[in-house]
């Protein structure tokens, strides 16, 4: 009997064709929590250790040229943990601002908040807001954070803005298409993420940009947040180059 000859290719041709690198990054910045806890220190000094590996991450996205990044860092669940926590993560978030502002500007990044900005106090509002101004023609590093932010209430919000438009006449439904929702999206303008890390471990979305996501390749990382570095993104990356993205097509 003779056998079945084995289904063979030249490796190049099995070979995934590199993917070119991601233009934009988001990444959910996970386990701050579990840092601090591993040190027997409290919460807060894990977000401080986190603020201080937002900072890694961005000088990381400027050495790699990645032109937009965003970084998930208040969902709009987290309001329902305990008022201190809260408390803390508002005040870190303004020291945040106010310090790292001048420094981020001189260093040709834009920054964009995304989410629902009217929950926080009147003078972080004033804040994020000035810091948007003030950056507003800066091109080198698109720098998103995501604040109050939830997928679902981002989607329910545009949802409500088409009805609007479709009530007053502005819009015909017939007409009514992917780029036109994209448009009434708090992520209006930018492009989608090619690529999404959560460090931590967790493997989930967690309500984060659930729309814009459909095609991102999702990388897990075993790092908790505070830990992640300039290492860790360049593995990313290297993990994403070797992936092939087809975008629902069949290969050619
Ligand atoms: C998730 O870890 C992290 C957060 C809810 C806050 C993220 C905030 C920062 C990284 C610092 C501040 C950022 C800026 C931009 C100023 P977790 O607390 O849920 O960790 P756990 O799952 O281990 O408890």
């Amino acid at each position: 009997m003779s056998s079945t000859p084995a289904i063979t290719a030249p490796t190049s041709d099995l070979a995934p064709a590199a993917s070119p690198p991601p233009a934009h990054v988001a990444i959910i910045m996970d386990g701050n929590g579990r840092w601090a806890q591993a040190r027997g220190l409290p919460r807060i000094a894990g977000h401080r250790a986190g603020a201080r590996a937002v900072r890694r991450t961005i000088e990381a996205a400027l050495t790699h040229k990645v032109g937009w990044l965003t970084l998930y860092a208040f969902s709009s669940e987290n309001w329902r943990r305990p008022r201190d926590e809260v408390s803390d993560l508002t005040a870190l978030l303004r020291h945040y601002i106010k310090n790292e502002i001048a420094e981020l500007a001189a260093n040709g990044v834009r920054l964009r908040f995304i989410g629902e900005a009217g929950r926080f106090a009147a003078d972080i509002q004033a804040s994020l807001a000035e810091a948007e101004r003030m950056t507003a023609t800066n091109a080198r590093l698109n720098l998103t954070i995501a604040l109050s932010y939830g997928g679902r209430a981002e989607i329910i919000a545009a949802a409500r803005l088409i009805a609007c438009a479709v009530a007053s006449g502005e819009i015909d439904p017939s007409e009514l298409d992917e780029a036109a929702f994209a448009r009434r999206l708090f992520t209006a303008g930018m492009p989608d993420p090619d690529l999404i890390i959560r460090t931590s471990g967790e493997r989930r979305l967690s309500n984060f940009l659930l729309w814009q996501a459909a095609y991102a390749e999702l990388i897990f990382l075993n790092v908790l947040w505070p830990d992640f570095g300039a290492a860790h993104f360049a593995e990313a990356l290297a993990d994403y180059a070797s992936r092939e993205r087809r975008f629902g097509a069949r290969p050619a």
